[in-house]
């Protein structure tokens, strides 16, 4: 491992898949990253069970306890510089953070989105895709930018969509290509900021 790795914090608001997906990859051999904290908006999400479980360092913060989203930001900006973060990964962090907040951390916050941006931005993507009768979908991660879902592509990867697909069938095998996406870009990233 480099001597300085980077210092990664996870945002998180749901089952946790992408979590430990990126938990077990940054546990790897080689990559010069060290999981420096978790952060969950939401108490009832499952990905908390599998931090206390795996001993992850996590915050609860939710935001339902902050009366607007600039509190809300602050309280998580004060667990991330406590915690000396160098780079933050949104993980199904299903909350828009402010334009300060993003600005502050730009080119150090990345996010995975199920779909092939610049199409089907926000929510439900699975269903629009079939809804518009596309033949391709997938998943993108990207640098985060102010505007929802937006900013520059790290990687992205593409499934067919298949006559027979629903939702589910859709999100499962979305789901898999962001299991190989998200690891592929946080090397990326770790490469530009070690330079
Ligand atoms: C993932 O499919 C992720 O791409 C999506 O939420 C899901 C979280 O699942 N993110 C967004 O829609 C962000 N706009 P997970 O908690 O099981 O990783």
């Amino acid at each position: 491992m480099a001597s300085n790795p980077t210092r990664i914090a996870i945002l998180f608001s749901g089952t946790g898949t992408n979590l430990k997906n990126l938990v077990a990859h940054i546990l790897a051999e080689n990559v010069a990253a060290t999981l420096e904290l978790a952060i969950c908006n939401r108490p009832d999400a499952k990905g908390l069970e599998f931090c206390r479980d795996n001993n992850i360092p996590h915050e609860l913060i939710d935001h339902t306890n902050y009366s607007d989203r600039a509190e809300f930001d602050a309280a998580m900006q004060t667990a991330l510089q406590a915690a000396n973060i160098d780079l933050i990964c949104a993980a199904g962090f299903m909350r828009l953070l402010t334009p300060e907040f993003v600005r502050h951390w730009q080119d150090r916050i990345i996010n995975i989105h199920p779909s092939l941006l610049p199409a089907y931005k926000g929510l439900h993507t699975h269903r629009r895709v079939l809804e518009a009768g596309d033949k391709t979908h997938g998943c993108t991660v990207h640098m985060m930018r102010p505007e929802m879902d937006e900013g520059p592509i790290l990687v992205q990867r593409q499934i067919d969509v298949l006559p027979d697909d629903t939702e589910d069938t859709l999100a499962a095998r979305v789901m898999e290509q962001e299991l190989i996406a998200y690891p592929e870009a946080l090397d990326m990233m770790l490469a530009r900021l070690q330079g």
